[in-house]
C-alpha cells in the first residue's frame, strides 16, 4: 500500500492527478488543500466531490504556510509528497510579490521540512516553464544554466527547485521537479487563456488580446501532464531531477482564437492591449529528457484538446444551469 500526500489537490491539476490515481485500491491519498479564493473555490471543491466517497481518500483542509494544526491529520509514513499547492499565476504575482514568495517558497520549505522529518523517500515538485523566463535558447532544455525569470511567480518556482537540490542532497531523497509547460484541458483554471477566452466568446463578449497575438506557447494536454507525474513517481534512478513536461510545439495565441471559434462555431470579436509586463513571447520544451528518463510522449493534439475542453465546458455549463 502507498500512502501519497498532494498538496494543492483540489485544483486542476491536482484533482486530475488524483483522479488517475484513486480507482488504485493500493494508493492511500491525502489531499491538502486551503481552497484559496484566487478562483471560486466552490469549483475546486467541485473538482474532488466524487472522491470523497472513497475509502482511500481524505481531504485536509489546511495551509501549507502553517502545518502545525494539520500534522495530527497527517498519516504517519508518506512514500511520496506530490506538492502542487501554490500562489499561481504568472501577472498576478507582479502585483503580490511578497504573498507568492510567502507560500510558493515559504510553504516549499515547509512541506520540505515535514519530509525531512518523517524520511519520505520521494517529493514530486510542481515547476514551471516561466523559470527559463526570456532565455531565448529554443526549444528550453533542462540542463540550461541561463535562468532568466521575469515576473516573482517565476523566480518562487526557481527557487523551490533549489531549495529541493538542497534537502535531497542534505536529507537523501529524491526530488523531482517536472517544469510544467501551460496545461490546458477538462478543469482547466478560469484565468487561464484557453478557459477565459471560450466563455467570452461564448456569452458574446470581446476577447482581451495583449499583444499582436503573435505570443507562442506550448500548450500540453491535462492527460499528458499526469502521465508525466505518474511516471515521475515510478521513476527512482536518480535522487535529483528537473524534467521538462511540455508539448513541444509553440502555437501562436492567435492559432488558438481560430481553433476555438472553429470549436465554438461563433466568432471571437477581439479588443486588442498593450502586452503585459512578466509575459514572455515564446515557451517551447525539449522533452527528450522526459522520454528518456519516464517514457514521457505527450499524445494529444492541440485541435483534439480543444475540442475535449470545449465539450467539458459545455457540459459544465448545462450542470451549473439545473
Ligand atoms: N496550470 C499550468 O499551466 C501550470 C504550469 C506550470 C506550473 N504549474 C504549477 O502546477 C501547480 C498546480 O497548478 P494548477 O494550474 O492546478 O493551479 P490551481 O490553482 O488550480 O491549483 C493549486 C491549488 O493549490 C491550492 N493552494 C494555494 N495556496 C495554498 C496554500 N497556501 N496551502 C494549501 N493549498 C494551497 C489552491 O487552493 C489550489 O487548489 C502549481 O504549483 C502551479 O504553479 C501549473
Amino acid at each position: 500500500m502507498k500512502n501519497i500526500l498532494i498538496t494543492g489537490g483540489a485544483g486542476f491539476i491536482g484533482s486530475s492527478l488524483i483522479g488517475s490515481l484513486i480507482e488504485n485500491p493500493d494508493i492511500n491519498i491525502t489531499c491538502l488543500d486551503n481552497f484559496d479564493n484566487f478562483y471560486d473555490p466552490r469549483i475546486k471543491k467541485n473538482n474532488i466531490k466524487t472522491y470523497l466517497k472513497k475509502n482511500n481518500f481524505i481531504l485536509i483542509k489546511g495551509d501549507i504556510c502553517n502545518l502545525r494544526p494539520v500534522k495530527r491529520k497527517f498519516s504517519k509514513r508518506y512514500d511520496a509528497i506530490i506538492h502542487l499547492a501554490a500562489k499561481v499565476g504568472v501577472i498576478p504575482s507582479i502585483k503580490d510579490p511578497v504573498g507568492y514568495t510567502e507560500v510558493n517558497i515559504g510553504g516549499t520549505q515547509n512541506l520540505l521540512e515535514f519530509a525531512k522529518e518523517i524520511r519520505c523517500k520521494k517529493f514530486i515538485f510542481a515547476s514551471s516553464s516561466s523559470i527559463y523566463g526570456v532565455n531565448s535558447n529554443f526549444p528550453w532544455r533542462e540542463y540550461d544554466r541561463n535562468i532568466l525569470p521575469i515576473s516573482p511567480y517565476a523566480a518562487t518556482k526557481i527557487s523551490g527547485e533549489l531549495l529541493g537540490h538542497v534537502y535531497s542532497h542534505l536529507y537523501n531523497f529524491q526530488f523531482v521537479a517536472l517544469r510544467f509547460f501551460t496545461a490546458y484541458g477538462p478543469r482547466q483554471r478560469p484565468d487561464l487563456a484557453i478557459h477565459k477566452f471560450t466563455k467570452l466568446i461564448l456569452e458574446g463578449k470581446p476577447v482581451t488580446l495583449y499583444g499582436d497575438g503573435k505570443t507562442k506557447r506550448d500548450y500540453t494536454y491535462i492527460d499528458d501532464i499526469i502521465s508525466g507525474i505518474s511516471s515521475a513517481l515510478k521513476y527512482d534512478n536518480s535522487k535529483f531531477e528537473i524534467i521538462n513536461i511540455g508539448n513541444n510545439q509553440p502555437v501562436e495565441l492567435n492559432e488558438i482564437i481560430f481553433l476555438l471559434e472553429k470549436a465554438l462555431r461563433k466568432k471571437a470579436a477581439i479588443r486588442g492591449l498593450p502586452e503585459q509586463p512578466g509575459d514572455v513571447p515564446l515557451t517551447f520544451a525539449d522533452i527528450r529528457k522526459a522520454k528518456k528518463l519516464l517514457g514521457y510522449e505527450p499524445n494529444t493534439n492541440l485541435s483534439t484538446g480543444l475540442q475535449k475542453f470545449v465539450s467539458w465546458f459545455r457540459q459544465q455549463n448545462e450542470e451549473n444551469k439545473q
